[in-house]
């Protein structure tokens, strides 16, 4: 899949986003090893610190599913202007690949820019550095 379908299908997602506290859309597609595509958006909650974010949404789906390897990732939420991953989605974003992860931020599908995973989240904590370090 190319990164303009994947924004096509972070788009749809987008209107499946239940924000009725922030009022904020956010829709996410993530492209996994295998070739499949799963879809997310945000989820809130009466409970403010329950919500889900978009991306998260995509990639516990996948996983769910047996994926662990994400390729590539698109992100829609303004339409005005891209929206980054926040610090929680971020980490969660380099637990299941590389550095070359490729984090596509759009407003539309025409209106993308693609980022390495290794610019918006240096020096991840990883599990290496867990194993490193429990010996
Ligand atoms: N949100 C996401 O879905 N992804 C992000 O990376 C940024 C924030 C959602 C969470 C919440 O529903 C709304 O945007 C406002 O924070």
């Amino acid at each position: 899949m190319n990164y303009k379908d994947l924004v096509k299908t972070a788009l749809k997602y987008r209107e499946n986003a239940y924000s009725p506290y922030s009022n904020f859309k956010v829709g996410a597609a993530v492209l996994f090893e295998s070739g499949k595509v799963y879809g997310g958006c945000n989820i809130e909650n009466a409970s403010f610190g329950a919500t889900n974010c978009a991306e998260r949404s995509a990639i516990f789906k996948g996983v769910s599913e047996g994926e662990n390897k994400i390729l590539a990732i698109a992100i829609v939420g303004s339409l005005e202007e891209y929206t980054y991953p926040c610090g929680i989605c971020r980490q969660v974003i380099s637990e299941f690949g590389d550095e070359n992860i490729k984090v596509i931020l759009a407003k539309n599908e025409e209106d993308y820019i693609v980022k390495d995973m290794s610019e918006i989240l240096p020096g991840a904590f990883t599990k290496g550095d867990l194993e490193r370090n429990n010996k």
